[in-house]
């Protein structure tokens, strides 16, 4: 049986504005086991990006648990949150949000932990993401779909358990954006991740093994196949 590797449970947020309180997400749960690619919709402003950055350990909920791996690890001191998230969570943002002043193998190097055992290889995730290529420079030598292959290889350096990705086709055009999405899922699926994209994209729906749509703040079950 697979393993679930990310659970949100009972998870509720709602942010102040002066003494207004608005409610963003409403008792919302889900879970992804290992290997599964989930992505979840929404319009702008639904609680895509509050609901991934609960589940980075980003932000605390006002209510509900996060589990990873099957460890609630909602209550942990901010230290050990950002020492989860550097170890277990890896990030994949709109934006590549490379290190302007490093070349890709020093993006991936500074990130990576020394500890861990079964490290991922540099080599290996360059290659599989086509960029060996890119290498040895720097961002503002890269194209867009580089710098986001590059953000890929990042985000899976340190062997996370879990993958969370907030629209990162989304500075690409419709053939980059697709091949992005197409190599996330391959990794996902060969290192046996759990990974959640957020995405307004539907033409890359397809790719994902089940689709959640953010409504109301209530997470939807949208499609699956
Ligand atoms: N730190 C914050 N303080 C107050 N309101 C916020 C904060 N972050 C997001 N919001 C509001 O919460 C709503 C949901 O934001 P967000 O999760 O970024 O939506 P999405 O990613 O679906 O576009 C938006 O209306 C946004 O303006
Ligand atoms: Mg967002």
């Amino acid at each position: 049986m697979s393993k679930t590797m990310l659970e949100l449970v009972n998870i509720s947020k709602a942010y102040r504005d002066g003494t207004e309180k608005r409610q963003i997400l409403d008792d919302v749960s889900l879970s992804v086991n290992e290997g599964e690619f989930i992505a979840i919709v929404g319009p702008s402003g639904s609680g895509k990006s509050t609901l991934l950055s609960i589940a980075g350990l980003l932000l605390s909920p006002d209510s509900g648990k996060v589990l990873i791996a099957g460890e609630d690890v909602t209550s942990r001191s901010r230290r050990e949150h950002t020492k989860l998230r550097r170890r277990r969570i890896g990030f994949i943002f709109q934006n590549h949000d490379l290190l302007p002043y490093l070349k890709t193998e020093d993006q991936l190097a500074i990130i990576q932990e020394k500890s861990q055992r079964d490290k991922v290889k540099t080599d290996d995730l360059l290659r599989e993401l086509d960029i060996e290529n890119c290498r040895g420079q720097f961002p503002s030598k890269m194209s867009g779909g580089e710098k986001q292959r590059a953000a890929i290889a990042r985000a899976f350096v340190n062997d996370p358990d879990v993958i969370l990705a907030d629209e990162p086709t989304a500075s690409l055009d419709a053939e980059r954006g697709r091949r992005v999405a197409e190599m996330i899922r391959s990794e996902v699926k060969k290192r046996k991740k759990a990974a959640v994209m957020v995405t307004h994209d539907t033409r890359i729906l397809d790719l994902t093994d089940k689709i959640y749509r953010i409504d109301n703040c209530k997470l939807i079950t949208y499609e699956q196949h």
